[in-house]
């Protein structure tokens, strides 16, 4: 079982939408494919699922685990099945590490080809757990933002996560990356200038997978998941090298040197 972290520091980017389409997209593509929602604070994953409420677990009575539910040929789980679907959810983040530990860990998932993980956005220490958690057991992380040139400064920090975190990264995808009209225009959609994510992944070393239009037609967005599911089997994951963190010891250790080397 392959797993894939969907990922990005920033809010709202479109790892869930990702998360569903490349899920029913590898499905279509003749794999068994698992979806697990560990947002563990705003799992929002049913609805992506276009299920209006997340089927409800049992947990008081005695045979109860933790069983995926199934859904257009997915299997997919998530803690909104516990929560209900309004509550805020208030728990302390010990609470929610082990929860998410027992997602990762307890779950008794059919045999699968692929699991692919709906992450929150952030890199607090949930998120450092939740990465130390598959760490050795993860195909690789999907990075999905938008190409605009606000969302560029948190893509340079989740690479920088990843680095430090030295998880595999399959790639970036660049959604909402244009929008089409319904004359059949291309434009762009936003209010913040667009980004080259093209450069920022070349400047990286890592795959541009792909790049999804803002649309509110469902097929536009399939012919781009479809895409990346038919070369998801071979893509090479990668270890990224040197994060920011080791260039800013690299470059105190220098001025510590200086300082030492003027003292003489
Ligand atoms: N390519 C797209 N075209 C149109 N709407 C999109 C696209 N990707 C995401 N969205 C919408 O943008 C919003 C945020 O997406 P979501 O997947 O929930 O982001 P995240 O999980 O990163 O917070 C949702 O309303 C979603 O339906
Ligand atoms: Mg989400």
């Amino acid at each position: 079982m392959r797993r894939i972290i969907i990922s990005a520091l920033k809010g709202g980017t479109g790892k869930t939408t990702t998360t569903v389409n490349l899920g029913k997209a590898l499905h279509r593509a003749g794999h068994k494919v698992g979806l697990l929602d560990v947002d563990a604070t705003a799992p929002t994953l049913y609805k992506a699922l276009g299920l209006a409420e997340a089927p409800q677990w049992d947990l008081d009575s005695v045979a109860a685990n933790l069983l995926p539910f199934k859904i257009d040929g997915l299997y997919a789980l998530t803690l909104a099945s516990h929560y209900g679907e309004s509550p805020a959810v208030l728990w302390d983040e010990p609470t929610l590490i082990r929860a998410m530990r027992e997602l990762i860990h307890d779950v008794q998932w059919p045999e699968l080809d692929y699991l692919i993980l709906d992450s929150p956005p952030s890199s607090s220490g949930f998120m450092q757990a939740l990465y130390d958690a598959v760490a050795g057991d993860v195909y690789g992380v999907v990075l999905v933002f938008q190409p605009t040139d606000i969302a560029v400064a948190d893509l340079v920090r989740t690479l920088d996560f990843i680095k430090i975190k030295r998880v595999p990264v399959l790639g970036l995808i660049a959604n909402m990356a244009y929008c089409i009209a319904p004359s059949g225009k291309q434009f762009w959609p936003f209010i913040s200038p667009k980004a080259e994510l093209g450069e920022v992944c070349e400047e990286n070393g890592i795959p541009l997978l792909g790049e999804i239009p803002l649309t509110s037609a469902q097929n536009m967005i399939d012919a781009g998941f479809d895409r990346i599911a038919s070369f998801m089997d071979d893509i090479k994951p990668l270890i990224l090298k040197d994060s920011m963190l080791t260039k800013l010891y690299k470059a105190i250790a220098k001025r510590a040197v200086k300082t030492a080397i003027r003292r003489l």
